[in-house]
């Protein structure tokens, strides 16, 4: 899938289908220990991959090339083994931790990725003679 703004977006509805299936388990269940993987797919998987697909439908420029590519090769993983290493820890399983760990910085350094993103190209396609055009200019004189 060429278009970056659709690989985040079906990320994001995919994480939130999990996270509200885990959800639906634990009402009925009165088991919320698994809560914090639920809170992480809805919060780092829904609502953060959803606002990055809408920003680069937003502003077109900044979707263009590698980078954005790079960004989803982190941002994707990061979620999956942030909550997957959080289940295996509730669950008991100590190797669990290594794995929120590495997907902790994938998390974050996605998040970096977006800030030089934003830096660079603004929000949307009316930045041109804005402020971050003007940092974007700035950044790639660098
Ligand atoms: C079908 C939809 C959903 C169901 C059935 C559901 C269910 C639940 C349940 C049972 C809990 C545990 C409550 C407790 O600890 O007393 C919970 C916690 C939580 N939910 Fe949901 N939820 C849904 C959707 C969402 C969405 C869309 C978001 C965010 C975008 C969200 C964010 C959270 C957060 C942040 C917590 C607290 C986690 C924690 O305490 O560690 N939920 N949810």
């Amino acid at each position: 899938m060429r278009d970056i703004a659709n690989v985040f977006f079906l990320s994001a509805v995919l994480c939130v289908t999990a996270g509200m299936v885990l959800g639906l388990w634990m009402g009925p269940t009165g088991n919320f220990q698994f809560a914090p993987v639920h809170a992480h797919l809805n919060l780092l998987g829904w609502v953060t991959m959803a606002l990055f697909a809408i920003y680069y439908r937003l502003t077109p420029r900044a979707a263009q090339g590698r980078l954005p590519r790079v960004h989803a090769a982190l941002a994707i993983p990061g979620v999956l083994l942030m909550s997957g290493g959080l289940a295996v820890e509730i669950a008991g399983r100590p190797e669990g931790f290594p794995v929120i760990v590495l997907g902790a910085f994938l998390s974050f350094g996605s998040m970096l990725i977006f800030l030089f993103t934003v830096l660079r190209y603004g929000f949307g396609v009316a930045q041109a003679s804005g402020h971050g055009a003007r940092l974007g200019a700035a950044i790639g004189a660098v």
